[in-house]
């Protein structure tokens, strides 16, 4: 019913891959390369989410440290990505977490890019990486197989565009779409209690738009947005799906994976949250007493 509202929106794109084989400095090399020039002395702060635009077109990315709260939307049944970009340094190949990520993906049955990064450095070995991940039942296009594979260095930037567009190219295969035109929903990509800000949660709007004002129910926890602030640290007037945005205003932290609903009022709210904090209690009790 809600068929005829639907509106194309961008991309959510995981980082996903094994301990140090660079996700974080990729996401902050393509950050960096979007970024505007002189735009707060260039500083690139770490953020767990954000957007970019290429040719006119918006790309959401997520970093996922230690997969945990990918895991938990997962487990929680919030389809949070739409492409798992799989990185795998060229100078140590595919190793054990490479293998769970690439589990995640298939059981999110998200479509994987395979970044091949570190090419910079002198015990590179790109084919060795494309060997290692046939084991893998992902075959890449050099080989015979549909799997894209882009070779980068984050470190130098190298092939960053290449594999945006690699990106584009696989989002319009898969005619995204949403309504931005009711009560938004989405999922928290990580929440910390800031000493002055209080409660700060990265929300990933996902359906509707998210506006100030606006409360907002996340697992036990419940706020009214007093602000919401994109990567930049610039506020944020209205929210549409795919756009992250780091919420403040909630009572208490909620926890990376909870998923979040607009609520019509504060009572509703306080109805839902006291009873998943009384179950949780409960919950803990049966624990103890056991
Ligand atoms: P975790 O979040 O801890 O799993 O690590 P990560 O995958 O986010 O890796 P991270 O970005 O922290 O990079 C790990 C190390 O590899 C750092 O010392 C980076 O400087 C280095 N590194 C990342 N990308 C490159 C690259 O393209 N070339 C080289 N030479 N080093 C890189
Ligand atoms: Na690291
Ligand atoms: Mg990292």
């Amino acid at each position: 019913d809600e068929a005829g509202t639907l509106k194309a929106r961008p991309p959510v794109v995981t980082i996903m891959g094994h301990v140090d084989h660079g996700k974080t400095s990729l996401l902050d090399a393509i950050r960096k390369s979007k970024v505007v020039t002189g735009e707060a002395g260039g500083i690139t702060q770490h953020i767990g989410a954000y957007q970019v635009d290429q040719d006119g077109q918006k790309i959401t990315f997520i970093d996922t440290p230690g997969h945990a709260a990918f895991s938990q939307m997962r487990a929680r049944g919030a389809k949070s990505t739409d492409i798992v970009i799989l990185v795998v340094a060229a100078d140590d190949g595919v190793m054990p977490q490479t293998k769970e990520a690439i589990a995640h993906a298939k059981a999110a049955e998200a479509p994987i890019i395979v970044a091949i990064n570190k090419i910079d450095k002198p015990g590179a070995d790109p084919n060795r990486v494309r060997t290692e991940l046939l084991s893998e039942e992902l075959v890449v296009e050099s080989m015979g197989g549909d799997i894209i594979d882009v070779e980068v260095s984050a470190l130098n930037g190298t092939n960053l565009d290449k594999l945006l567009e690699m990106i584009l190219l696989q989002s319009e295969v898969l005619e995204l779409q949403a309504n931005p035109d009711r009560t938004a929903e989405g999922v928290v990509i990580e929440a910390q209690l800031d000493r002055g800000r209080g409660p700060v949660a990265t929300v990933l709007v996902q359906k509707g738009t998210l506006k100030p004002g606006d409360i907002l129910v996340a697992g036990s926890e419940w706020g009214r947005v007093r602000a919401m602030l994109d990567e930049n640290g610039e506020q944020v007037k209205e929210a549409g799906p795919s756009k992250p945005v780091e919420v403040l205003g909630f009572q208490g932290t909620p926890a990376a994976g909870d998923m979040v609903a607009v609520v019509e009022n504060e009572a509703r709210a306080r109805e839902i949250t006291d009873y998943r904090q009384r179950q949780i209690r409960e919950k803990a009790s049966v624990v103890a007493s056991a």
